[in-house]
């Protein structure tokens, strides 16, 4: 198992002016930074990013709403940092978020979610290395 995932910070929660407050969250839920950066996908970036959901009936929403404002991408670590920053982003639709989780304080839709967390060790690494190279890990 491995003890890294991958996270975004949504346009919605960016836009909002919830970054700062997410990251605390993130950080006192027991995660470190490996990666850190503020920066715009464009729609061809989200749609690779994405790519999984090409044939999913919300993906040019998806793709839309990724790259209209900036994002913040990290690299996180904790033990067991996939299904542990799951359950503290809680449900994809906020409406099943339970308490107290990311999701749940700053999420608006299922759509407009405030945060992406990996749902494998497979994915963490796939995301991780869209937006990082090595010598931007510490
Ligand atoms: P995320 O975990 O980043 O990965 C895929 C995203 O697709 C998901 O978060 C949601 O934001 C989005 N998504 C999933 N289901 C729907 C839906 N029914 N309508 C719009 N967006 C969705």
């Amino acid at each position: 198992m491995s003890n890294k995932t991958f996270t975004m910070i949504k346009p919605d929660a960016t836009q909002k002016g919830y970054t700062g407050a997410i990251l605390d969250q993130i950080i006192k839920g027991g995660f470190s930074i490996k990666a850190l950066k503020w920066t715009k996908l464009t729609k061809e970036q989200a749609g690779a990013f994405y790519a999984v959901h090409s044939e999913r009936p919300f993906y040019g929403e998806l793709v839309d709403f990724m790259s209209s404002a900036p994002i913040i991408a990290a690299i996180l670590e904790k033990d067991n940092a996939v299904a542990d920053f799951r359950t503290l982003i809680g449900a994809t639709n906020p409406a099943d978020a339970a308490e107290g989780t990311i999701r749940k304080n700053f999420a608006a839709s299922i759509g407009e979610n405030a945060v992406h967390g990996s749902d494998s060790d497979e994915n963490a690494e796939i995301e991780g290395n869209f937006f990082f190279s090595q010598l931007e890990r510490f």
